[in-house]
């Protein structure tokens, strides 16, 4: 199903939004060498409930994992690069940290991921990577705006991931969100220009660049959720929630709110 918000919807998405980006920002900033991802995983759980909202992953069973997921971020090191499922790991600098977080709030959803290096190393293939992933992002945000297709998204996010020379994989991308987080259309990393739904004003999507820097192969970890790179190879991830709005398209899950 495909849900197009009212205006007043929209607004309570840019009061969602903030909040899983300012989470997102305060998680990051205090993700140093010496963190736990189980710590990570307290603060969240402290902050959603600290604003009045709720988790989207708690209890969240989709086909892709093994039972409800049972934490409030998903904390993806290194070779992991999606739904990384918080356990007793301990951050080292230069490990490549990858937060995904969706959160619900009076009823309306955001989704939104971060890539980045713990510590002060140099790490040169994982920022290569982020920015990867950071252009990707921007310039599918570009593409959107009302009438636009979702293939012109697609494109745009895969002609800077090829452009850079990361193999896309597709078995997972972005998605319309709202009510709940997980909501067609499907948004494919990679496509073909002038495809697919066309957007209007009212659509929230969760656009969600991420590459592998050398294979487009996943392996499951053994806790049935983790998604590494089948090679062990550095991987990144970035998200924005969006609201295609009746002149483009505003980014939602900024810690300062929308633009
Ligand atoms: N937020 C993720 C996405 O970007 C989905 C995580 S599902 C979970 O679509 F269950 F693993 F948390
Ligand atoms: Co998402």
């Amino acid at each position: 199903m495909i849900e197009i918000l009212s205006p007043t919807e929209v607004a309570r998405g840019r009061v969602t939004g903030a909040l899983v980006g300012e989470i997102l920002q305060t998680v990051r900033a205090r993700s140093v060498p010496g963190t736990n991802l189980l710590e990570i995983d307290a603060w969240t759980k402290a902050m959603i409930a600290g604003a009045g909202a709720e988790s989207c992953y708690v209890d969240y069973e989709p086909s892709f994992g093994r039972g409800p997921f049972g934490h409030h971020i998903c904390t993806s090191v290194n070779d992991a690069v999606l739904h990384g499922l918080p356990h007793d790991y301990t951050l080292a600098d230069g490990d490549v940290l990858t937060l995904d977080l969706a959160v619900l709030k009076s009823g309306v959803a955001a989704d939104a991921a971060i890539t980045f290096v713990v510590g002060s190393s140099g790490q040169p293939v994982g920022r290569a990577l982020i920015e990867a992933t950071e252009r990707a992002l921007e310039a599918g945000i570009a593409a959107a705006g009302p009438g636009a297709r979702i293939g012109d998204l697609s494109h745009a996010i895969g002609s800077v991931l090829a452009g850079a020379g990361y193999p896309v994989n597709t078995q997972f991308g972005g998605h319309g969100i709202g009510s709940t987080m997980h909501q067609d259309p499907h948004v494919s990393n990679t496509g073909r220009p002038g495809r697919g739904f066309t957007l209007r004003p009212g659509l929230l999507l969760a656009l969600e660049p991420w590459v592998m820097a050398d294979t487009d192969e996943l392996v499951t970890d053994a806790d049935g959720w983790t998604l590494r790179s089948a090679t062990g190879c550095l991987t990144a991830h970035t998200e924005h929630t969006i609201a295609i709005t009746e002149d483009g398209a505003e980014i939602l899950t900024l810690p300062g709110g929308a633009r």
